[in-house]
C-alpha cells in the first residue's frame, strides 16, 4: 500500500540555527523559510536525491509541534511520510485493521497541497506516520 517515502520531518526550535546546520554543515539545498499559519509551522524544504527533509518550527500559539518540542528539547524527529495512490482508501483499510487514525479521519490539505492523514505513533513502533496522496 505505501509507496515512496515523501519527507522526513524534524522538529526545530530555532530555525536559523538548523538551517545554517544542514546548509553550512552537511552541504545541502536547503529553500527559503515558508510560513504556514493554517498548519502552525513554518517550513524550510531541503531536497536530497531521493527524498526530502523538512524543518519544522512552531507558529503562533498553538502549533501541533510545540508539545513536541517541550519534550523533546534539542528537537527531533517528529514524523515520517509515506506516499499513497489513494489517501481515503488507505485509511479505510487502515481503520478495518484496528489502526487510529488522527482527528476525524477525514484527511486534509497538507503542507504540499495534497490530502494527507495522519496516523497513531502507538500503532506504529512509536513513530507518527504520515499518509500523502500522490
Ligand atoms: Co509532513
Amino acid at each position: 500500500m505505501i509507496g515512496r517515502l515523501n519527507h522526513v520531518a524534524i522538529a526545530v526550535k530555532d530555525l536559523s540555527a538548523a538551517i545554517a546546520t544542514y546548509r553550512d554543515v552537511l552541504g545541502a539545498d536547503v529553500s527559503a523559510p515558508l510560513p504556514q499559519p493554517d498548519h502552525g509551522v513554518t517550513v524550510v524544504f531541503i531536497n536530497l536525491p531521493n527524498t526530502k527533509i523538512e524543518l519544522l518550527e512552531p507558529l503562533g500559539e498553538h502549533s501541533p509541534i510545540a508539545k513536541f518540542l517541550e519534550r523533546n528539547s534539542d528537537g527531533g524527529i517528529h514524523h515520517i511520510c509515506y506516499e499513497v495512490d489513494d489517501v481515503r482508501a488507505a485509511r479505510d483499510h487502515l481503520l478495518a485493521g484496528g489502526a487510529r487514525v488522527l482527528g476525524d479521519g477525514e484527511p486534509r490539505i497538507g503542507a504540499h497541497g495534497k490530502p494527507v492523514i495522519f496516523l497513531h505513533p502507538k500503532d506504529f513502533n512509536g513513530t507518527l506516520v504520515e499518509l500523502e496522496q500522490v
